[in-house]
């Protein structure tokens, strides 16, 4: 299990498109694709997972598996309000990065989108309130401080699922069928799971799990990425 958060020392990185990563002093490793923040988790979460779902679902629950940083639902509002798309946000995070590390972040004047300022705060504000905020008539977050392996799940309760774990390598009880099965039952038929990883053992964990695995081509510095089906 991770250790908690605000015990390690987490350092601000530049990637290559500019935007912010965080560095893990103690595994030597970044938050995102040194290649690029928010260029991976466009490609990854938004294009592949939340813009394939946005076509067979008219409202969106959003499920994301380590909030961090909050960029993959400031990346999901942004999306919310382009596409006049209700997105129902839930993150979960169980160790909350150090609001003076959250509060330097410099997605916001990269992104350029008006109120992605704001947006990015209220979104912290959720993290560290555990309550429901409500960011624009298109986007609500709220934010579960807990082992995701620990909440219970409605039934087919999301449409999509950001898996945003560290490492398997790091971590790999995260990374189980079991772990997988749970937010198979949590998510909704027709649904998808994305997820950056694309090693072998993930695609036979998700499958025993009971997705219908698919890899798609990655961000710049990786081959490959999953999204992962629930189909009948
Ligand atoms: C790769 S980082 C996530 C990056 C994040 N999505 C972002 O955009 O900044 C992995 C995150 O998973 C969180 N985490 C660790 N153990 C977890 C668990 N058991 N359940 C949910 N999240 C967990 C970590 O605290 C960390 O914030």
């Amino acid at each position: 299990m991770d250790k908690a958060i605000q015990h390690i020392p987490i350092s601000l990185r530049i990637t290559a498109d500019g935007s912010h990563t965080l560095w893990r002093e103690d595994w030597g490793e970044p938050f995102h694709s040194i290649y690029g923040a928010i260029q991976e988790s466009q490609h990854v979460f938004i294009n592949a997972g939340l813009a394939h779902c946005s076509v067979k679902f008219e409202k969106i629950n959003l499920l994301e598996i380590g909030l961090g940083t909050g960029l993959n639902a400031l990346l999901a509002w942004n999306f919310a309000v382009s596409n006049c798309k209700k997105i129902d946000y839930t993150g979960i995070e169980p160790f909350p990065l150090p609001q003076n590390l959250l509060s330097q972040l410099n997605y916001p004047q990269i992104l350029t989108s008006t109120g992605s300022s704001e947006a990015l705060q209220y979104i912290h504000e959720a993290l560290y309130s555990g309550k429901k905020k409500e960011i624009s008539d298109f986007f609500m977050v709220q934010v579960i401080r807990k082992d995701f392996r620990q909440v219970d799940y409605n039934p087919e309760a999301y449409h999509c699922i950001f898996f945003d774990a560290f490492d398997p390598a790091k971590v790999p009880e995260l990374w189980t069928a079991d772990a997988f099965r749970q937010l198979w039952e949590a998510l909704a038929y027709g649904g998808g799971l994305v997820t950056y990883s694309a090693k072998g053992q993930i695609k036979r964990n998700l499958q025993e799990a009971g997705f219908k695995v698919e890899k798609l081509p990655g961000p710049p510095g990786k081959r490959e990425i999953i999204r992962a089906l629930k189909v009948l």
